[in-house]
Formats: structure tokens, C-alpha cells, sequence
């Protein structure tokens, strides 16, 4: 199959949809791949190392887009509906629920479209979000550490603290995938760290992978009240699948949280989980509100194209090359993948993006 990977249009992202490793696993399963000039070069990787894999370099994004099987990062945006066509297949994040403009494009131009953030394991795990979580949930402690620096308007907290003063304390609300690996690296730091979530079991499982290193408590809001009050970084973890994130901390409680604190809502992409919280970008990552450092990236892997590119198709390779195999005779063999199917044949397929838009359900 003729597989084409296009250089990101998205202001800011640096990652690309195959790394040469993973073309090269492509080109030995004896497919073409097709990567746009410069398409590798934000995430450290040059054209001469997609040549040496035996990728053929192509200088017209159209070129890379006009194949069987596209691989990408992040949604078209509207430069690249053009490339759109029947019979495609586009594989990528395409969030779709947030998108009617897209959706609708993605319908009229028949092809087929799977989304990264819908692939789901029988037992509901959403295989190729998690790298990206993992790294968003360790950077959140990175960047909370650097915004408590007083030249970047924090309230110079060493979140380590050193012998004879107390360390920062960090307080993450939700411990899933992010929090959780946010906490391995608060407590890698020396920082006093709380978890609040109101999933018991999750609790339980913590507790055997941190014992008394981290302060476990359940979600209500006299907890989180008293836990934020005496935060030095708040994260912001929280999920319930498909909805907004729950605004767990209003304004009156942002308004007691010392002055130079830092809040880092991973959550923004859902909506935040924040009252004072507005989506940032890597170019503007924080705003002062209340005296309180808000930090608010949606694509906070972004940061780290290196890394990230690298983890995402750690977990997308194999599906990739499902793809590349069978085409999308590869879903009928594969109930994961084909979970991931949001278009195809001009109609909306996936449940939760056709009960968001009803009316484009044909
Ligand atoms: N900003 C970014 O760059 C970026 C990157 C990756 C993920 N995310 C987002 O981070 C968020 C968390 O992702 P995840 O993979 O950790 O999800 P997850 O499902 O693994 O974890 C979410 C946790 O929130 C808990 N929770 C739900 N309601 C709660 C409440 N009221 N109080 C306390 N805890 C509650 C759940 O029990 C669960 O343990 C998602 O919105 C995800 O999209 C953002």
C-alpha cells in the first residue's frame, strides 16, 4: 500500500505521524511510504534518515496526502481539506466532538476516517491516549516546578524543599493515568503530594504502588477545599470519559490559594476542571488571575516532539501496519480498531460523536 505521511500544519506542533523506525517497519513489510520534506524535522529526525529507512521524500504536502493510507498527528485543518478523498484512509487525532466543521468535511469527502483518541481495548482502556497522558502528566510537574520559579511570577517555592525547610506541596485531583504519573514525579522531586479521586478502587491501587509517600484522599469538596488552600501546584487530572470535566475548584476557592501559587489543568482539553482556567498555547503558556499562576497547554506533548513522536507510535505502529496490511478490512479482524472508526463511506459512524451532532446522522 502507498502510505503518506504529511508534515503538521498546526501552529506549534512539532511531532510527526511516523518516525523512521517506524517507516522502515512499513518499507520492510513492503509498503511505499511518503514523507513531505521537513515533515520529521521539529521531532529531531531529517529527511536523509526517512531516505536511509528507504522512504521516498516528496516536496508537495498534495504528494504526501494523495495515498491510500495518510498518518498523521493531529486534524486536518482547513488548508488540508483539498487533500481529502474518497477512498482514503486518514488515521489521526481528530477529536471530532469539538469539531462540526471537520465532522461535516469529513462526511462530504468520503473518506474514511479513524480516530487515534477512539481506539478502545475491550476492557476500555484507550490505548493511544495513554503515552500521551503519561508524558502531559509528567511534564505538569516540569512545567509547575519551573512557573514556581519567581522570575516566571511564581512564588519561588523549591518544590524539593531543602534539609531544614519544607518541600512544595502538590496536590493533583485525579489520579488516572495522568495524575498518577504527575505523582511519580512530585515524589521523585522530594514535594509532599496528595491525590484526590472518587474512584475507591483507584485509590486502592494507588496506595499499593505509593504505601504512605502520598497523601490518598476521596473527591468531595470539604477535601479538596482544605487540600487546594495549602497547594503550592494544583494539577488538574480529572476525566469522565466523553463529558466536560467537573468544575471541582470555583473561583472563592482559587482566591485562598497563597499568592504565586501555580495551576497546571491538564484537563483544559475537556474543559478544565478550574472556574479561573483558559486555554493557553506553548507561544503563551501562563496568565496571572486571582495572584495565581493559571497554565492551560491542550497539547502539552507537544513540547517534547523527541519523546512524544517516539511514545505515540510505540502504540500506533502496530495498528498502522494492521492498516497498511488489510486496508480496512483490518477493522473486521480487529474490534479495537474499529472502535476508532469516527467516518466512513460519508456517514458519521461513532456513538458519542453522533449523539453530540444528531442532525449529521444520515
Ligand atoms: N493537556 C494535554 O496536553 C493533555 C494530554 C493528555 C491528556 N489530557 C487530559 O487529561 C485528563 C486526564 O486524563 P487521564 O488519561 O489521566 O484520564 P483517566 O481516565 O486515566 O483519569 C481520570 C481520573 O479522574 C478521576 N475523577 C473523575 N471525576 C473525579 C472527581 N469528581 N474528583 C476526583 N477525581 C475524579 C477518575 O476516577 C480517574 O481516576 C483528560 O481530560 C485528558 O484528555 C490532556
Amino acid at each position: 500500500m502507498e502510505v503518506g505521511i504529511p508534515k503538521e500544519t498546526k501552529d506549534q506542533e512539532f511531532r510527526v505521524g511516523l518516525s523512521p523506525n517506524s517507516a522502515r517497519a512499513l518499507c520492510e513489510a513492503g509498503h511505499h511510504v511518503f514523507v513531505e520534506t521537513g515533515a520529521g524535522n521539529g521531532a529531531g529526525f531529517t529527511d536523509e534518515d526517512y531516505r536511509q529507512v528507504g522512504t521516498q521524500i516528496v516536496t508537495q504536502a498534495a504528494e504526501a496526502w494523495n495515498r491510500e493510507l495518510v498518518v498523521k498527528v493531529k486534524e486536518p485543518l482547513k488548508s488540508e481539506y483539498q487533500f481529502l478523498e474518497k477512498g482514503q484512509i486518514l488515521f489521526t487525532y481528530l477529536h471530532l466532538a469539538a469539531n462540526r466543521f471537520l465532522t461535516e468535511h469529513l462526511i462530504d469527502c468520503g473518506a474514511s476516517a479513524i480516530a487515534y483518541e477512539t481506539v478502545e481495548l475491550p476492557d476500555h482502556k484507550l490505548p493511544l491516549l495513554t503515552p500521551m497522558s503519561i508524558i502531559a502528566g509528567r511534564l505538569s510537574i516540569q512545567f509547575g516546578a519551573r512557573f514556581l520559579e519567581r522570575q516566571q511570577g511564581g512564588r519561588g517555592v523549591l518544590l524539593g524543599g531543602v534539609p531544614g525547610v519544607r518541600p512544595g506541596c502538590v496536590v493533583i485531583l485525579g489520579g488516572g493515568v495522568v495524575g498518577t504519573e504527575a505523582a511519580q514525579i512530585a515524589v521523585g522531586m522530594g514535594a509532599r503530594v496528595q491525590i484526590i479521586d472518587i474512584n475507591v478502587e483507584r485509590l486502592t491501587y494507588l496506595e499499593t504502588l505509593f504505601g504512605s509517600r502520598v497523601e490518598l484522599l476521596y473527591s468531595n469538596f470539604a477535601q479538596i477545599e482544605a487540600a487546594v488552600k495549602d497547594a503550592d501546584l494544583l494539577v488538574g487530572a480529572v476525566l469522565i470519559p466523553g463529558y466536560r470535566a467537573p468544575i471541582l475548584v470555583p473561583r472563592s476557592l482559587v482566591q485562598q490559594m497563597r499568592p504565586g501559587s501555580v495551576i497546571v489543568d491538564v484537563a483544559v482539553d475537556q474543559g478544565g476542571c478550574v472556574e479561573t482556567l483558559r486555554t493557553t498555547s506553548h507561544s503563551h503558556p501562563i496568565y496571572i488571575e486571582e495572584d495565581i499562576v493559571h497554565y492551560g497547554v491542550p497539547n502539552m506533548p507537544g513540547a517534547v516532539p523527541w519523546t512524544a513522536t517516539q511514545a505515540l507510535n510505540n502504540s500506533t505502529l502496530p495498528y498502522v501496519l494492521k492498516l497498511a496490511n488489510q486496508g480496512m478490512k483490518a477493522l473486521d479482524s480487529n474490534p479495537a480498531l474499529a472502535k476508532g472508526l469516527n467516518v466512513q463511506n460519508y456517514q458519521l459512524i461513532h456513538p458519542a460523536v453522533q449523539e453530540v451532532f444528531p442532525d449529521l446522522i444520515s
